[in-house]
């Protein structure tokens, strides 16, 4: 079942100069623009001309992979912090909302609810936090720990980091600050209230330094797919990003969140599942598909190799390319994607060369090859069948591949009426059609 207004929500998941690993070798790109904050003034310029939702910077805090050599195959996409890169693009923009990654296992609870009210504010209601636990020893050993906190761990800490940030933004309630010069009182104490966490992993007194921001809790995007991360999105997550490939899966996945959220006690709609596509698009079926073997020719497979390392956490550097996919236990790292390449490559019988063609596009996101109509179709065909509220689009390449996005399938989708024409409001939730939670009130 479509969201109640029977529009579909798009981000744009921006990641240097694109999502396919060997877009930076295209001749058609300039790798150097993924320094240039010019670079993302333009992406996000088109992101807000063609109405998406929202633009998404995703973040590591280690270069994956260190200093084997198949990483210097791969560009290191995430360059600039998210929220320094977001902040520099405020003045730039108007309506987009503006997304970005933060650990709960790398940063206090208290620089993060500071950091996205700020954000908030300084955009006049238009931040969202994407929620991820981290996945790899690399971040790890680079904040004094041999190995990663385990998989349940790192949720278990994540929904209190939640439920600490929650009480920081709600610690000021919305009319405590008074600027009022006759009584020379700038805000009241009596509208403040402490937030004195006192949890399994924090400890912390509050109230926040800051005024409740715009939209009183900027929207939170969650990102992990395992059984742990559904939990922690139907809790809390108003957005939840997650890699599908078959839309069995991801109906069976998007409703499965949705009756959590529901036995919480939340309504189906208050969290809204956007899975990532990435769409080769042409005038032409055949243009379009062109442009996908142009970047595909380009592939090294052993950086493909390299990449599939780096995301399932395992050594796979002497493996035979042409052998199948082998076995390996869970690691305590990206537990779902490592479950779907396997699925892909068993019910597929895709040998590790084949596996690797497969993800180099997109990295485990969905990819889709056609002219306007054709994307079009496959787009509505997944929102109508409950399996997405929304795309998380992730071009192939920048600025190039959001450029065809925005102009062939953006106009397509409004010529359906499946996807706004204006933006509705003025702040990220309410173009989501998301509430603004209440605050606190003191009794009267
Ligand atoms: C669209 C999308 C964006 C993601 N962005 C990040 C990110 O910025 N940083 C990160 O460490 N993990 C990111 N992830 C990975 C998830 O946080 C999570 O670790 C992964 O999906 C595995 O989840 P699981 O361990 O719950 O199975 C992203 C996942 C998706 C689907």
């Amino acid at each position: 079942m479509p969201a109640a207004d029977g529009k579909l929500r798009l981000g744009a998941f921006i990641q240097g100069v694109g999502h396919h690993v060997a877009a930076w070798a295209s001749p058609g790109v300039d790798p150097g623009a993924l320094f240039d904050l010019d670079h993302y003034v333009r992406i996000a310029q088109t992101a807000e001309r063609a109405r998406f939702d929202a633009i998404f910077f995703a973040d590591n805090v280690a270069l994956l992979g260190g200093t084997n050599p198949l990483v210097e195959k791969a560009a290191p996409v995430y360059h600039f912090e998210p929220l320094t890169l977001l902040g520099a693009l405020i003045p730039a923009t108007r309506h987009v909302g503006l997304l970005a990654t933060v650990s709960t296992s790398y940063l206090a609870p208290y620089h993060t609810a500071r950091k996205f009210a700020s954000l908030d504010n300084l955009s006049k209601g238009r931040a969202a936090w994407n929620l991820v636990t981290s996945g790899t020893e690399f971040e790890a050993h680079n904040f004094g720990l041999d190995n990663q906190v385990g998989h349940d761990e790192r949720y278990e800490r994540a929904a209190e980091y939640v439920e600490v940030v929650r009480k920081l933004w709600d610690s000021w309630e919305d009319d405590a600050v008074l600027l009022d010069q006759a009584g020379q009182r700038f805000f009241d104490v009596n509208k403040l209230h402490p937030a004195d966490h006192k949890g399994k992993f924090f400890s912390v007194a509050g109230p926040a330094q800051w005024a409740r921001s715009v939209q009183g809790h900027p929207v939170l995007v969650q990102a992990g797919s395992s059984a742990d991360g559904q939990a922690l999105a139907a809790a809390t997550a108003d957005v939840v990003f997650t890699a599908q490939q078959l839309r069995s899966h991801a109906v069976a996945f998007a409703q499965g969140v949705k009756d959590q959220a529901e036995a919480n006690g939340r309504r189906r709609d208050d969290v809204l599942v956007m899975p990532g596509i990435t769409a080769y698009v042409g005038r032409t079926e055949a243009e379009a598909r062109e442009k996908f073997e142009a970047l595909q020719s380009l592939v090294d497979p052993r950086a493909g190799v390299g990449l599939l390392s780096a995301i399932l956490g395992w050594d796979l550097s002497g493996v035979d390319l042409d052998g199948p996919f082998p076995d390996a236990p869970p690691t305590q790292g990206w537990q779902s994607r490592q479950q779907l390449f396997v699925d892909l490559a068993r019910e597929e019988n895709l040998s590790v060369r084949e596996l690797v063609g497969r993800i180099t596009a997109a990295r485990g996101h969905w990819v889709v090859i056609g002219d306007p109509v054709q994307v079009a179709d496959r787009m509505e065909d997944w929102f109508r069948a409950g399996a997405a509220d929304g795309f998380n689009v992730l071009p192939p390449t920048f600025p190039g591949g959001l450029d065809d996005f925005a102009d062939l399938v953006v106009p397509e989708l409004q010529r359906r009426g499946l996807f706004r024409t204006e933006y509705e409001g003025t702040t990220l939730r309410e173009n989501l059609g998301l509430p603004r939670p209440a605050g606190r009130r003191s009794a009267a």
